[in-house]
């Protein structure tokens, strides 16, 4: 949400920020209800739920721990509250009203949703999400360049950083055990790749090399945990795409 901003924006912003304490059980925001605060949780757990009738039970969404924020959709699209957010356990939190939002915040953040919200509708992987899991994610993303030729990730360095392949084509090269580095996966647009390393906690299984000009949207290993959480197990079942493409061209591990 804040990513977009320069330093002197993020400034304005944290200044105009008030703390506030919630106890547990206390309601912070109401679904249907008017909003005009978004929220940064500062230390604590809250709940958030919501009902997708009116006459539905509450449906467990998520917890907001540290770091996270919560309440900006009322803010970005001047829509009731679309769920509601109970305190957990005992937590502070900073509020940013709605006049400041507007002034330093809303622009850069709308502009990231819609530039990514059309990229992310066509990578296949993200299919099951809903469109606020996508929104989330573009408030995350951030894009970098390459050129033909270049490594976005090398073999054995330790990774933090899953990457979307938003424009132009790469290659997956792993070394054998003569030293020699074999081509062990192909990609194109819409594509992604860096997954394994954050899912097992190991080092980078591959290098990724450039074979055009490409564009990458990529995110952090904790935006990752956060945010792709529901896509782990399908991301770890996809792996054997790697072992199914090898085999197909009698390439050996
Ligand atoms: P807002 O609608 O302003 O207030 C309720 C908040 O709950 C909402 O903003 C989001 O920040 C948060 N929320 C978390 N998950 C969801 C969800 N699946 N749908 C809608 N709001 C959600
Ligand atoms: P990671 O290990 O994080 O970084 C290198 C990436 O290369 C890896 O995640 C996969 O996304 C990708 N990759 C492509 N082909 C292979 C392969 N044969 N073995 C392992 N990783 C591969």
């Amino acid at each position: 949400m804040f990513q977009a901003l320069d330093s002197k924006e993020k400034r304005i912003v944290v200044d105009a920020m008030l703390e506030v304490n919630f106890k547990p059980g206390e309601s912070v925001i109401k679904q249907g209800e008017d909003g005009d605060v978004l929220y940064v949780v500062d230390s604590g757990k809250l709940d958030c739920s919501r009902k997708f009738s009116p006459e539905a039970d509450e449906t467990f969404l998520k917890t907001y721990v540290p770091g996270e924020s919560f309440g900006e959709l009322a803010l970005l699209y001047n829509a009731p509250r679309a769920a509601t957010i109970v305190c957990k356990e005992a937590s502070v939190c900073f509020s940013l009203d709605r006049a400041c939002f507007n002034h330093i915040v809303k622009d850069s953040a709308m502009k990231k949703r819609e530039r990514y919200e059309k990229f992310l509708a066509k990578v296949p992987v993200l299919e099951s999400l809903d469109i606020y899991e996508r929104a989330k994610i573009c408030d995350c993303l951030q894009s970098q360049t390459y050129e033909a030729g270049d490594f976005v990730i090398t073999e054995g360095d330790c990774g933090n950083t899953f990457f979307l392949l938003e424009e132009g084509q790469a290659q997956a090269l792993k070394k054998s055990s003569s030293g020699e580095q074999k081509v062990v996966f192909e990609y194109k647009e819409n594509d992604y790749f860096g997954e394994l390393s954050l899912l097992r906690d190991e080092p980078r299984a591959a290098s990724i090399k450039a074979t055009t000009n490409v564009k990458v949207a990529w995110i952090d290993r904790l935006a990752f945990k956060r945010i792709l959480g529901p896509l782990e197990n399908i991301l770890e079942r996809n792996a054997d795409r790697y072992a199914r493409f090898m085999k197909d061209r009698g390439i050996l591990n």
